[in-house]
Formats: structure tokens, sequence, C-alpha cells
């Protein structure tokens, strides 16, 4: 039922009386950037203006076996913070553990120090080394200085600097993501304790209150069939009942966030939900998923989005990932109408038929890479990881000419994977480089100014308005 006049047209003192209640009680976030909450509207992100929202951003791993951001050793966190403002990024997806908030937990409620972490994460005489590098460049990082007080500077000089803070939980147990036999894989894996997620989603969102750039939590990074306990049920069924209750958990505890859903297959697919197929037997773009055997006897279940509480109060996004070494884009690397139809079949869809890309047809096969199925639902859809070696061929790879072109068509928001250049330790190397990091290796310089300068801020000026300029 729909009433004709609100409380507050009628009772204007009354109303105000308890305005400035509400105002005591919540913090004030309209007027003052990034003008949150923000909440979703059809295919888009609105601030609370209700003006669309585009975010532009890269990864910031800090997830590792330190559970601490990378790089904070070799420059100051302000320097690392321009660093990415200079390439006109808005946003950034943090990653964290869980171990990180399971250790907090042990620890009677008190993170543990940035030494200590350090200490466990790469031993003593690197640690000493490293906590010195890291006060040399951040001094107001000490060693009483906790992980999380880190984070908070962390949110503090990007708000600064007019980038959202996205909190990713990337893995359970800290250590290089992902893949099938890392015990982080898929729900109860070796490490991927349910109720301990759970109980790390709620600390994070709680958390998270205190920073008004924090819009929006993602619930896992990549999910995928787990090969080190391979009789855990790995299908849209199991997907879709975690996530859901995942979801609704992070809801509960903070309803400002957005909150983003990925997919299956190291987070390629989310067909599924966008058609609103069976779950029992929706096609899906690998062959490792352990179908439901009597789903023909089965009433039909859903993905029904719209309909949970998180989805009714317009925090629901989605988000997918696209590399080279991904299923099905593996197969079509030099092929952008592939690829695009593949973003559009695997989830883009749920953007509606004005991103459906040109050269698809109207087959209805789900294994035929041009075919572009309709979607039944509506929602903001992310690309929070795609990348290549940062070097200066970069802006002549088919791929990322392709997802450049998708993104800026569509106003899909997008974050690179990675900021990293180097890792203080990853698959048991010290001083790990990446040649994919935007940063070289000691974080001074990028690892390719000419493809910050003549691909990515290109290609963000080309993007329009983000609405999330300071
Ligand atoms: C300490 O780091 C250096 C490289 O920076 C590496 O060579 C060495 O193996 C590390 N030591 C330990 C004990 O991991
Ligand atoms: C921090 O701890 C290290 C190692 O225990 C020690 O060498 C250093 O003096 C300490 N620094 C301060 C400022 O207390
Ligand atoms: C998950 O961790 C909790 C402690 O937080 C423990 O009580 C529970 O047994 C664990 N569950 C599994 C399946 O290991
Ligand atoms: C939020 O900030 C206040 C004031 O700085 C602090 O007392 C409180 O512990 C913080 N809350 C969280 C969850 O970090
Ligand atoms: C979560 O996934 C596991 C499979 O690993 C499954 O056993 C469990 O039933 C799922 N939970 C829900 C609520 O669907
Ligand atoms: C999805 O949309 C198609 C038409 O585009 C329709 O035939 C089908 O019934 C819809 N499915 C659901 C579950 O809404
Ligand atoms: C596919 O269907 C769309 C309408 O949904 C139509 O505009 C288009 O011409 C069709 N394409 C082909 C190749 O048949
Ligand atoms: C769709 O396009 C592919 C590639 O051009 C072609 O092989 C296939 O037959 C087409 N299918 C339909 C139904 O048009
Ligand atoms: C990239 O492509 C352009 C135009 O196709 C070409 O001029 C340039 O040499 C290429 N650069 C590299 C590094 O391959
Ligand atoms: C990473 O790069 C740095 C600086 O270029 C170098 O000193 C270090 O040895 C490299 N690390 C490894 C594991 O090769």
């Amino acid at each position: 039922m729909k009433m004709k006049h609100n409380l507050w047209t009628l009772l204007p003192f009354a109303a105000a009386a308890v305005q400035t209640a509400l105002a005591a009680a919540t913090p004030i976030r309209r007027d003052a950037w990034p003008y949150g909450p923000l909440s979703t509207n059809g295919n888009q992100i609105k601030n609370a203006n209700g003006e669309p929202v585009i975010f532009v951003g890269t990864n910031w791993p800090g997830s590792g076996e330190t559970m601490l951001p990378e790089g904070i050793e070799f420059r100051s966190i302000a320097d690392i913070v321009g660093m990415m403002k200079y390439v006109g990024y808005n946003f950034v997806r943090h990653t964290y553990a869980i171990q990180m908030i399971d250790q907090i937990y042990e620890n009677d409620g008190n993170d543990v120090t940035v030494q200590s972490a350090l200490l466990d994460g790469l031993g003593e005489a690197n640690a000493t080394r490293i906590m010195g590098m890291i006060h040399e460049n951040n001094p107001q990082i000490t060693n009483t200085t906790t992980r999380l007080e880190v984070l908070d500077m962390i949110a503090e000089e990007e708000k600064k600097q007019g980038m959202l803070m996205h909190l990713d939980n990337h893995v359970s147990r800290a250590l290089w993501c992902c893949s099938h036999d890392d015990g982080n894989a898929w729900f109860d894996d070796l490490y991927f304790n349910v109720s301990n997620w759970h109980r790390g989603h709620r600390y994070m969102a709680e958390w998270a209150k205190n920073h008004t750039n924090i819009v929006s939590m993602s619930l896992r990074n990549e999910l995928r069939k787990s090969t080190i306990k391979s009789d855990l049920e790995y299908n849209w069924v199991t997907w879709w009942g975690n996530v859901s209750q995942a979801a609704e958990n992070i809801h509960a505890t903070n309803p400002d966030l957005l909150i983003t859903i990925s997919g299956l297959d190291y987070d390629i697919d989310l067909s599924a939900l966008t058609s609103q197929a069976n779950l029992l037997d929706a096609p899906y773009v690998n062959n490792d998923m352990n179908y439901v055997s009597n789903a023909q006897s089965m009433p039909a279940m859903y993905a029904d989005i719209e309909n949970t509480e998180f989805g009714k109060a317009n925090k629901a996004v989605l988000e997918l990932h696209a590399y080279k070494q991904s299923t099905y884009y593996g197969n079509h690397l030099e092929d952008c109408g592939a690829i695009q139809a593949g973003l559009y079949r695997f989830g883009f869809n749920a953007l509606g038929e004005s991103a459906r890309p040109d050269g698809c047809n109207n087959s209805t096969d789900f294994s035929n890479p041009y075919s572009c199925p309709k979607a039944n639902v509506t929602l903001p859809t992310l690309l929070t990881e795609f990348g290549d070696a940062m070097d200066s061929s970069y802006a002549n790879v088919t791929m990322q000419k392709c997802l450049r072109d998708f993104t800026t068509k569509n106003k899909i928001g997008w974050a690179h994977w990675s900021l990293a250049g180097s890792y203080r330790t990853r698959q048991g190397v010290s001083f790990f480089n990446d040649t994919w990091g935007l940063t070289n290796p000691t974080w001074n310089e990028y690892q390719s100014k000419d493809t910050v300068d003549n691909f990515f801020r290109p290609w963000i000026q080309d993007m329009g308005p983000t609405n999330l300029e300071l």
C-alpha cells in the first residue's frame, strides 16, 4: 500500500526532531564525498544524490602470508595512493584473509601487531628488516601498530585522494590465491571454514562503518572446485545456498554496503543467476561440476536475487573476472567477438540488451561462442580482475583492447590485477617480482609508464564522468 503523504510532510516539527535524533545516531554521509551510501538502480550503481557512479581501479593485494598490504616497506602510503591517483583510479579492491580475523578472536579480540604478523609470515631476520623498512617509509607505523590500524591509515589516505576502498575476502588461510588445491577453493575446503567466514565478514562489515569511503564488500574471490576435498558438492545449488546466506549476513551487519556476488570457475560464470535458470540443471562453462543426479524429479530452484533482503534493498552487484588463462577465454584470445559474447553470456547480460555485443548470433546453444542469451535479471556487473604483463605491448594485446572496448561502451566498472610489482613473500619466494604489477618491484616507478599514459589514462578518460571526482 502506498500512502499519499508521508509523515514528514504532515508533521514538520516532529520530523525535524526525529531527524536530529537520527543524525546523532547514524553518521551523515550524503553531504560529503563519496556521497554514500551507494545503491543500485537497474544496471547502474548510484550515489545518495541519485547520480550514476562508475568504479575504475585496481587491486591492492593484502592477503599473503603477512596479511598486510604489499609495498609499504618501499614507499609511504600517501605516495602509493598518489601513484594510483595519477592513473585516475577511484576504486581500490583490497584483498584480505579470513585468517586475520580468526587471529583477532584467538587473541582476545585484539588485532596482532604488524611486527608479529611479519614474524609469523617471514621469519625473524626478514621480519626485522622489513619492519625497519616499513617504519622508515611510514614513520607512523611502529612496533605497536596493528594490521587493521594500517588498513585504517590506508582507508583514510584513499579517502583523502578520492578513492573508494572495497573489501574483498580473497582467501581463508593467507597465501597466494588461487588454485584447486590450495585449501581455500570451496565451502568447507581444508581451510574454508564457513562459520569463520561469516564471522570474518561480520567483523569487516562492522569495521567498515568507520570509513565513509568503504561502500562495498565482496563475499569471496574466485570460487572453484576443490581437488583436496573432491567430495564437496560443487554446483549451482550449493553455490547459491552459501552465497545468498553470506550476503544476507553482511547486509544484516551493515545495510549500507553494496555486496558483490562472484561466480563459479574462478569467477567467470554467473549465467545461472542472470538467466534465472533452474539451478539443478543449468549449464555451466566448464566440465568439473557435480551435477545433481535426480534433477528432473525435483522442483526447480532459482538464484532469486531480487527477492533477497540485500537485493530488495538495492545492494546486489555482480562481479566477474576474465583472464587469458581462464576457461573459455583461453580458447578465443584473438577473437574479440567471442570474448565479448562470452562476457555477455556468462553474466554481463545482466546489464541488459544494450550491452549485447555486435557479432552475436541468436543461437540458444550455450556452447556456441557467439550466442548471447538475454538475461532475466537486471543488475550492475563489474569486471573486478583482468590483466597481463605490464610492458609496452600491453596496449596491443587483443584481449586487453577488447575488455577496454566492452567496459567503455557499456560503462562497466573495473579493477585491474594488480597494483603490486612485488610481494614480500609469495609461493615460497621472498621478494617475489610480478611483471603484471602496476608498479615496479621497488614501487618507486610504474612498471610501464607508457602503458599508464597511453592505455589506462585514456581509457579512464573515455569512461566519461564517474561521479567520483573529489
Ligand atoms: C629473506 O629475504 C631474502 C630476499 O629479500 C631471501 O633471499 C631470503 O631467503 C629470505 N630469508 C628467509 C629466511 O626467508
Ligand atoms: C622494534 O622491534 C625491533 C625488533 O624487536 C627492535 O629492534 C626495534 O628497536 C624496535 N623499535 C622500536 C621503535 O621500539
Ligand atoms: C569452524 O571453526 C569453528 C571455530 O570458529 C569450529 O568450532 C568449527 O568446528 C569449525 N568447523 C569445521 C567444519 O571445522
Ligand atoms: C572506529 O573508530 C573509533 C574512533 O577512532 C574507535 O574507537 C573504534 O574502535 C573504531 N571501530 C572499529 C570497529 O575499528
Ligand atoms: C555450502 O556448500 C557446501 C558444499 O561444500 C554444502 O554442503 C552446503 O550445503 C552449502 N550450504 C548451503 C547453505 O547451501
Ligand atoms: C527468462 O526469460 C525468458 C524469455 O526471455 C522466459 O522465457 C523465461 O521463462 C524466463 N525465465 C524465468 C525463470 O523467469
Ligand atoms: C538476433 O535477435 C535480435 C533481437 O533480439 C535481432 O535484432 C538480430 O537481428 C538477431 N540476429 C541475428 C543474427 O539473427
Ligand atoms: C552463430 O555463429 C557461429 C559462428 O559464426 C556459427 O557457427 C553458428 O552456426 C551460428 N549459429 C546460429 C544459430 O546462427
Ligand atoms: C602496437 O601496435 C601498433 C599499431 O598496430 C604498432 O604501431 C606498435 O608498434 C605496436 N607496439 C608494440 C610494442 O608491439
Ligand atoms: C626482485 O627484484 C629486485 C629488484 O629488482 C631484486 O633485487 C630481487 O632479487 C628480485 N627478486 C627475485 C626473487 O628475483
